[in-house]
């Protein structure tokens, strides 16, 4: 018999990038730029989770791919048993430390939650949408997909989550080496790499960066964000992982950005800066930056989103 869509609801959730250095894990900023559409539809029939999808780099199966997960967690704690077909459409390219799978992971939150009217509030949403990085990352880690859900400079803490809504004259510019093959489980693999113990001088002086970042985002102030954009413990490490990350770096101060560091857990970089005016500028300096060591990158320039919606 064929089956009959009985009702959908669809979602559309920014990119983000994690971290701005020393946040490691807790900071997040939603990126006005590419975005994820997911649609959820109640199929006929009972318990199956069918998966469409407009990448095919991406995982099809429901236990594997980050929306899959999100609506398996989310159907089981308020058992439904409906079949349920996501339909995914990328707009963010996977695996290049711009919240690609926290994308589609808070848009099949936000859009299962509408589809049943579950009247779960944000928080929660975003915990249901932390459990799509399992598939990426190996673990639960909150800071892309907060910002994806909740828009703007987010801070999480203890699982709760602080929204700061970014200055206006902050503009950003990212630089996604795309001819680079990033392996499948990017982000396991990068913080495979990460020390795990720090010198305690080390900790007071990304805490004292973190906090400088956060001053800024409170006080609307560009240029101390960018002060506090400087990470001793984890950068120096995966720096090694992107070919090209020196020059880049250089090259885009040198055009006008006012700090530069990795985007999430790599190998996108992303340049901070007061104004568009020098986006160009900056943008072509990065794109260089990565030909030095023969790669082809792609650039955006964006401000901040206000994150995820229902369409
Ligand atoms: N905070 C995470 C990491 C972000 O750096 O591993 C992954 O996108």
């Amino acid at each position: 018999m064929a089956r009959v869509s009985v009702m959908s609801r669809t979602a559309i959730a920014p990119c983000s990038t994690a971290n701005l250095g020393p946040g490691y894990d807790v900071f997040g900023l939603a990126l006005d730029a590419l975005e994820d559409t997911v649609r959820i539809t109640k199929m006929l029939g009972s318990g199956k989770i069918v998966i469409k999808n407009s990448d095919r780099a991406i995982p099809a199966t429901a236990e594997s791919n980050s929306a899959g997960i999100v609506v398996k967690r989310m159907m089981s704690d308020f058992q439904i048993d409906d079949s349920i077909e996501i339909q995914i459409t990328k707009g963010v390219p996977a695996g290049y430390g711009i919240g690609s799978s926290a994308a589609s992971a808070a848009a099949a939150a936000i859009a299962f939650n509408a589809l049943y009217n579950l009247k779960i509030d944000k928080n929660k949403l975003i915990e249901y949408a932390a459990e799509g990085e399992i598939a990426s990352a190996g673990a639960k880690h909150y800071d892309n997909v907060s910002a994806s859900v909740l828009g703007g400079f987010v801070i999480g803490h203890k699982r709760q989550f602080i929204r700061i809504e970014p200055p206006r004259d902050l503009f950003l510019v990212v630089a996604v080496p795309i001819s680079i093959q990033v392996p499948k489980k990017k982000t396991e693999v990068a913080r495979s790499v990460l020390p795990k113990e720090v010198p305690l001088k080390s900790v007071v002086h990304n805490v004292s960066g973190a906090s400088t970042i956060v001053a800024g985002f409170a006080l609307k102030d560009v240029e101390m964000i960018a002060r506090g954009i400087d990470d001793i413990i984890v950068e120096p490490v995966r720096k090694h992982l992107i070919p090209g990350y020196d020059s880049v770096k250089q090259n885009a101060l040198a055009a006008g950005a006012l700090a530069v560091t990795i985007s999430g857990a790599g190998p996108s970089m992303i340049a901070f800066l007061k104004s568009g005016k020098k986006a160009n500028k900056v943008a072509d300096a990065m794109a260089k930056g990565f030909l030095e060591a023969d790669v082809k990158s792609m650039t955006f320039s964006c401000c901040s989103s206000s994150g995820s919606h229902l369409a």
